[in-house]
C-alpha cells in the first residue's frame, strides 16, 4: 500500500541574492490501495508532477514523507524505487535504439537475469500490441508507439506500485484507450495504481479514488460518489471548475 504523508515541497528559484520560494505541493496526504487506481487530478501547475516526483524519489520532500508499506523515501530509497514503477511526461528516448534493445538495456541496469527480462518483455509487448515495432528505431516511431515504449520500459522491473503522469497526454483516443485498458489490467492484478491528468473524464471512467489538487493544496479526496455528493452535483468537471475557475465562474459551491 502506498501512502502520503503531509508532503510538502518548496522550490527555490532565483539567484544572486534574490531568493523566490514556490510552495508547488502543501501538506498533501493521500494512500493508494492494491488493485485501485486513484487519481491526481489538477490544472496546470497544480503540483502533480512535483508530487509523484517525490514518491517516485527523484526528489526530496521539504517535510513529510511517502511509504511503502513500512519503507519510506527518506530513509528506504533504493527500495521504494525498486518498488515503483514511474513514467514521466519528459522521458526522452534515444532515438537510435529499438524497444527491445531499451528494454534489454534498463533490465541490466535494474540487475534481471537474462531469462526474467526476456519473461517481462514477452508480457509487456504483449499486453501493450507492441509486437509490431519493437525492432524499429524509436526515432522511426509515432507519439503512441514511444509512449507505448516508455511505459513498458518503466515497468521493466515488474513493480507493484505504478506512478503514471498524465500517461494519456498527446494520444489519440486509440491508443488512449490501450493505455487505460492496460491499467485497468494491471489494478486487476493487484497493483498499486496512482495516474496524474487533468482530463476529467478519462480519469471517471478509470479511477476509483481521486484527489483533486489546486495550488498544491488537496481540495477534495474520495471516491467519485463521495465527491459528488459533498458538492451537491453529479459531475466530477463541475466541481473541478468550481476550485479552478475564479469566482463567478461556471462550477458548483466548494466543500470546504
Ligand atoms: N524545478 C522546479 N523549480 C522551481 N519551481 C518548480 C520546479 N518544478 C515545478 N515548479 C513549480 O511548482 C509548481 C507545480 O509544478 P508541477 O510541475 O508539479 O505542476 P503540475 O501539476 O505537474 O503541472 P502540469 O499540469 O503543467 O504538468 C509550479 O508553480 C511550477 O512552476
Ligand atoms: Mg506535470
Amino acid at each position: 500500500m502506498l501512502r502520503v504523508e503531509d508532503l510538502t515541497k518548496v522550490y527555490e528559484k532565483g539567484g544572486r541574492g534574490r531568493k523566490e520560494t514556490v510552495r508547488a505541493v502543501d501538506d498533501v496526504s493521500f494512500d493508494c490501495n492494491p488493485g485501485e487506481i486513484f487519481g491526481l487530478l489538477g490544472p496546470n501547475g497544480a503540483g502533480k508532477t512535483t508530487t509523484l516526483r517525490c514518491i517516485s524519489t527523484l526528489i526530496k520532500p521539504t517535510s513529510g514523507n511517502v511509504y511503502i508499506d513500512r519503507y519510506n523515501v527518506l530513509e528506504h530509497e533504493k527500495t521504494i524505487r525498486s518498488r515503483i514503477g514511474f513514467l514521466t511526461s519528459d522521458m526522452k528516448l534515444d532515438g537510435f535504439f529499438t524497444p527491445g534493445y531499451m528494454m534489454d538495456y534498463f533490465g541490466s541496469l535494474n540487475k534481471m537475469a537474462k531469462e526474467e527480462i526476456g519473461r517481462m518483455k514477452d508480457l509487456l509487448f504483449n499486453e501493450l500490441q507492441m509486437n509490431d515495432f519493437v525492432d524499429k528505431k524509436i526515432d522511426k516511431l509515432s507519439t503512441g508507439m514511444k509512449q507505448k515504449t516508455a511505459i513498458a520500459i518503466s515497468l521493466i522491473h515488474d513493480p507493484e506500485v505504478i506512478v503514471f503522469d498524465e500517461p494519456t497526454n498527446g494520444l489519440d483516443v486509440i491508443t488512449s484507450k490501450s493505455v487505460t485498458d492496460f491499467l485497468r489490467k494491471q489494478a486487476g492484478n493487484g497493483k498499486t495504481v496512482l495516474i496524474s491528468t487533468h482530463i476529467m473524464s478519462i480519469a471517471e471512467k478509470l479511477c476509483s479514488r481521486f484527489g483533486i489538487l489546486v495550488k498544491g493544496e488537496i481540495k477534495e479526496l474520495g471516491t467519485l460518489k463521495q465527491i459528488l455528493d459533498r458538492n451537491s452535483t453529479d459531475s466530477l468537471e463541475d466541481v473541478f471548475f468550481g476550485y479552478v475557475l475564479p469566482e463567478g465562474g461556471s462550477g458548483v459551491g466548494h466543500a470546504q
